[in-house]
């Protein structure tokens, strides 16, 4: 796949819930190496988008990952090819240890033959993970459950890694330290999608981002040029 290839390309995505349509026309992209981000406020859809890329929800329209189209594939073989979920309030297995959740991140196939190797590397990057990891999920504090989410989500070997306000119910000191390693992994090769109501947060770290809105998508741009934006920033910053 050459660079200007998209890695993901959504276009005229709609999502429903039953006859409720929850995205309407949503068409986004996102190229190897980008981090980026989805803001808006509760309810705009951002779980949605995440849920109809994972194909967990009913949707139209076309999601094409890595060039192929992944219209009526199954969710377990959207994981095997790399496109792999971490979800909103982390949903780890709380009375499992940190390093069983882990190893649950690499059941599916392409990952299961390096999941050693792969830890490793999770340990290196995340070392509290290493620390910590006979202890049981439900007692690590809330930036540490968000981190072996996170770990989690690299053991499935992600070609992309979809993160589902990876800053809910954290201090500001932890959503730093939390977006600082999401930037470490982004470096080391991981093309990241993260949707977040922290707006500032997540322009600090994304490249680029789109603003949702009563599920569509309103505005989208450089973080750069979108932390200018008036518009944004009556509506979202108040300032
Ligand atoms: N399982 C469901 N059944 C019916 N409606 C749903 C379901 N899940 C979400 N919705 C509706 O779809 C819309 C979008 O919800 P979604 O969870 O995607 O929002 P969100 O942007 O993730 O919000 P938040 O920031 O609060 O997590 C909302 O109106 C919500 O009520
Ligand atoms: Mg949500």
């Amino acid at each position: 796949m050459s660079a200007t290839t998209p890695l993901l390309q959504v276009s005229g995505l709609s999502a429903f819930y039953g006859d409720m349509r929850a995205l309407h026309d949503v068409s986004l992209e996102v190229m190897p190496g980008e981090i980026v981000a989805i803001v808006g406020a509760n309810a705009a859809g951002k779980s949605t988008l995440l849920r109809a890329l994972s194909s967990v929800v009913r949707w139209t329209g076309q999601i094409r990952f890595r060039g192929q189209d992944v219209s009526g594939i199954p969710a377990h073989a959207i994981v095997e090819r790399g496109l792999i979920q971490v979800p909103e309030g982390r949903e780890l297995f709380p009375f499992m240890t940190v390093e069983e959740n882990l190893d649950v991140g690499s059941y599916n196939r392409r990952a299961r033959a390096e999941a050693a190797a792969t830890k490793e590397k999770v340990f290196t990057l995340l070392p509290r993970l290493r620390e910590r990891r006979t202890q049981l999920a439900s007692t690590m504090s809330g930036g540490e459950q968000q981190m072996c989410a996170i770990g989690r989500g690299l053991m499935a070997q992600p070609e992309m890694l979809l993160l589902d306000e990876p800053s809910l119910g954290l201090a500001p000191v932890i959503i730093r330290t939390v977006y600082e390693k999401l930037a470490e992994v982004n470096a080391a090769g991981t093309t990241v999608l993260l949707v977040e109501q922290n707006l500032k947060a997540a322009l600090r770290i994304a490249h680029r981002a789109y603003v949702l809105e009563s599920g569509r998508i309103v505005l989208s741009g450089r973080s750069s040029d979108l932390l200018d934006d008036p518009r944004l920033r009556t509506a979202y910053l108040g300032r």
